[in-house]
């Protein structure tokens, strides 16, 4: 039986702090196989790599989520008790939830509030010399998200939670200050939100019956009873969050825009052609590194064994990446996806295997039409000047991001034909 590759070092948590993104592509090429083992936090953890290492990663009968998650996670990014740890029928169920709000209308109006919201936000920014688009956009999307989700925004507070809707992602990963304002963050945000629940359960607050507050303040668990108002709060959470957190994505779109000129030019005469640039954008730019889970039972897989309880990373960046699935992966070219097979295990930006089934992000659609509905009124609906700026993509940082946040000056609104 081959033996899993080790990583040398006593434990690789800073070496993965340092390179978040390439850490396991790294080691896996340099080991020569698709897994190998490290003490990551102090625990064995195996790291894994490749479209097959992800169809393993989503094996319900061999792998399990509660438990895997660490606690500096939880207390940041997921919050506790929420459906990224459950598993089994408990699973299912409240991903039943989530999944009963994409329907197409209600992204398509989603993406309409998005759309609108950038002609507003574009008229104020003519005003002004210079805005920085990430923290622009994670605004508009804040006010955007409440508005359709059914959470109430009074005006005198939309910086404040736009603040901490975005602290809850872009300073989970740090260490120090920057991770401590994001466990503060995850407190204030979840008080704010059992309040909005709260308040619906008791007929203050009518949303409208399929906006996110209503089903999820009214959603009951398999066994009968409401969620906690905490855990209703972390799942409400669960729709906010990452939509801010699109913002990520667009101003990767934006600097993908500016770096490949013929692109902006193809969005432009090509109304099809958003659609695999979208997708170019996932693939190609770094956001959410890897996913975790533990192993249920005693197993092999090609030949290695798995110990129960064991920790098990997948890598999702290098995945997208990975030569075995994807033509000159380091290079940005929209048209791959013309011939893209639809595999559901080698383009796993927001995790893969089967929306309803497994982990795989339930917001997966929302994310690709509010990136639709940016990169066309950035192509198509204004012009704008780029100020010198330092435009390197800073990896070390979690998420990743242009390191001048994409600054634009100048801004034009090209009027309404
Ligand atoms: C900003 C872009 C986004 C990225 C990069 C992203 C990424 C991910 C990833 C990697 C996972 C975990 C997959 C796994 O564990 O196997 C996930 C799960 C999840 N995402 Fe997203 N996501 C995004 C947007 C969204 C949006 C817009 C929503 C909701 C409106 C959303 C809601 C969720 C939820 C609820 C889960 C947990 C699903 C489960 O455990 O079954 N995400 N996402």
């Amino acid at each position: 039986m081959p033996r899993i590759p080790r990583d040398q070092s006593f434990d690789s948590t800073l070496a993965l702090l340092f390179d978040p993104y390439g850490f396991v592509s790294k080691r896996c090429r340099r080991y020569g196989a698709d897994l190998f083992q490290a003490r990551l936090l102090l625990r064995p953890t195996i790291c894994m790599s490749g479209p097959e290492a992800a169809e393993l990663f989503y094996r319900r009968d061999l792998l399990v989520r509660r438990g895997a998650t660490p606690g500096r996670i939880q207390k940041t990014l997921f919050g506790r008790g929420g459906v990224q740890g459950l598993d089994g029928d408990a699973h299912r169920h409240r991903k039943q939830m989530f999944m009963s709000l994409m329907t197409p209308e209600r992204i398509d109006n989603l993406k309409e509030l998005t759309a609108g919201s950038w002609s507003v936000y574009a008229q104020s920014w003519a005003a002004k010399d210079r805005v920085v688009l990430y923290d622009e956009v994670q605004q508009l999307l804040t006010r955007v998200v409440c508005t359709w989700a059914g959470v109430p925004l009074p005006e005198p507070e939309v910086r404040r939670r736009t603040a901490e809707l975005t602290a809850l992602f872009d300073c989970a990963g740090s260490v120090g200050p920057r991770h401590w304002w994001s466990r503060l963050s995850r407190k204030r945000s979840e008080r704010w939100i059992e309040d909005v629940v709260e308040g619906v359960r008791a007929g203050r607050l009518d949303p409208p019956e399929d906006s996110a507050a209503r089903v999820i303040a009214t959603w009951r668990d398999l066994d009968g009873e409401p969620l906690s108002p905490r855990i209703a709060a972390v799942e409400l959470l669960n729709i906010l969050r990452p939509t801010v957190a699109v913002s990520v994505f667009i101003t990767f779109a934006a600097h993908a825009l500016h770096r490949f000129p013929a692109c902006r030019q193809m969005l432009q005469t090509d109304d099809g052609s958003v659609e695999h640039f979208v997708q170019e954008v996932r693939r190609f730019y770094p956001f959410f590194p890897a996913v975790i889970a533990r192993a249920r039972r005693n197993f092999e897989w090609n030949g290695y064994r798995f110990p129960r309880g064991r920790r098990v990373m997948l890598d999702l960046y290098g995945t997208n990446r990975d030569p075995r699935a994807w033509d000159a992966p380091e290079e940005f070219r929209p048209e791959r996806f013309q011939h893209w097979d639809g595999s559901l295990f080698n383009f796993i930006p927001q995790g893969g295997g089967d929306h309803k089934l497994n982990h795989r992000c339930p917001g997966e659609w929302i994310t690709i039409e509010l990136m639709k509905a940016s990169c066309e009124f950035l192509a198509n609906s204004m012009d704008y000047d780029m100020p010198d700026q330092d435009l390197e993509i800073d990896t070390r940082r979690l998420p990743a991001m242009p390191k001048s946040r994409f600054v634009m000056s100048n801004v034009r609104p090209r009027s309404e034909s």
